[in-house]
């Protein structure tokens, strides 16, 4: 397959546990790659096993984690990349630290309800949590900070995971990250034109009212 001459790019997923981070980061990597596109997924789970071995779910160790994750997503980035971060990464001030760092970045808020995600959980995390069997669990004794200004926001107790992925795929191709004839067999690629067909119309009819202003004036 021919190589695309693409922009490197970190698309960062946060959410809680079991929000759909994997699923979805997933599927927009399975798209991208069939295009031709390189993409790298960094899931914070596995990055864990190796280069967060030693850490744990502290504040400052999550912290640390996401620098680490952070740093390897502005490498990958700057080399022409798409990096697509899967992380809980409850805190805002470490995830706009890795946003400056990082620079061409997109945010992607996966968001559920937290009785949502508890009830996705087949490995019974929270449920171990809840009754104390693993302290600092995020959403139940530790916080998550909902992104305030998130590029994307996908809800996935409402979306199915199509309707989440190209709501990710739409922002990046109006964001200049891809390119929108790749997508013309896509829903993205509708979305984008359908958005586009109203705003000509819009305009159509702003002139229409300003030409029959005028002529209106001219009568008087
Ligand atoms: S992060 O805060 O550092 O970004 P991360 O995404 O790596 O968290 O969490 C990965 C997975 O670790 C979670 O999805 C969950 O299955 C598991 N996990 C184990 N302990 C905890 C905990 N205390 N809080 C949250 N997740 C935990």
């Amino acid at each position: 397959m021919e190589k695309i001459n693409q922009n490197g790019v970190t698309v960062w997923f946060t959410g809680l546990s079991c929000a759909g981070k994997t699923t979805l980061s997933l599927a927009v990597a399975e798209e991208l790659r069939s295009l031709g596109y390189t993409v790298e997924v960094l899931d914070s789970t596995v990055v864990r096993q190796d280069l967060g071995k030693s850490l744990g779910f502290s504040k400052v160790d999550r912290d640390e984690n996401i620098r680490r994750i952070g740093f390897l997503a502005h490498l990958l980035t700057r080399n022409g990349v798409i990096v697509l971060v899967s992380a809980i990464s409850p805190y805002n001030q470490v995830r706009a630290e890795v946003r400056k760092r990082i620079g061409n970045f997109m945010e992607v808020y996966v968001n559920a309800p937290l009785e949502v995600c508890e009830a996705r959980d087949k490995k019974g995390l929270y449920q171990l949590a809840r009754a104390g069997g693993i302290k600092e669990f995020t959403g139940i004794d530790l916080p998550y900070e909902a992104p305030p200004h998130p590029e994307v926001e996908c809800l996935t107790d409402l979306e199915t995971v199509g309707e989440s992925k190209e709501k990710v795929i739409l922002k990046m191709i109006n964001n200049g990250y891809l390119k929108p004839r790749d997508f013309s067999h896509s829903s993205a690629y509708f979305l984008i034109f359908k958005g586009r067909r109203k705003r000509e119309e819009e305009a159509r009819r702003k002139e229409l009212i300003a030409s029959i202003n005028i002529y209106g004036n001219f009568r008087q």
